[in-house]
């Protein structure tokens, strides 16, 4: 098992982030359930935060599609690691919006690179609640 985070910044347009969105969580529930992918997508209105967890194989072909992918730029992955279990077992991909969440994503952000991994855990969490009654 293994477990990818990574940070974006949305390239869609204001007035096509919701059908574009849309269009993007379709294809990747497909193509992450075929190959048993899971995990979450959250969009703060400026960024995309996600998390996928799978085989270290499936996990990192859907991570290469996904960084060639023109709708979002600035891609920093914040961490990668072999796991013990899933956290989003339920869920090929569990999508939330808010804006609110947008500081906690800056915070990890800003921390990458630095010892402190409260922020990254913290961004983590926020992604768990996504999913109702957890996992
Ligand atoms: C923010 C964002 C998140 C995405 N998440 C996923 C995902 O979880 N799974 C997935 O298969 N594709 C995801 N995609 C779509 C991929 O970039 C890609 O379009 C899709 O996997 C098809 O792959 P291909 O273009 O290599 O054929 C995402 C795209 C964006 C912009």
């Amino acid at each position: 098992m293994y477990s990818l985070v990574y940070v974006s910044k949305c390239l869609l347009t204001p007035d096509y982030a919701g059908a574009g969105i849309e269009a993007i969580i379709e294809v990747a529930t497909a193509r992450n359930a075929a190959t048993g992918v899971t995990g979450a997508l959250l969009y703060t209105g400026a960024r995309f935060a996600q998390l996928l967890e799978g085989e270290k194989d499936a996990v990192l072909a859907i991570m290469a599609s996904i960084a060639r992918d023109p709708r979002h730029g600035d891609i920093v992955i914040l961490d990668q690691r072999a796991a013990s279990a899933r956290r989003f077992s339920h869920w090929s991909l569990v999508y939330g919006h808010s804006t609110f969440a947008a500081g906690i994503v800056e915070r990890a952000l800003a921390a990458h690179g630095h010892a402190d991994e409260y922020p990254l855990r913290n961004l983590i969490r926020l992604l768990q609640e996504l999913a109702p009654s957890a996992g």
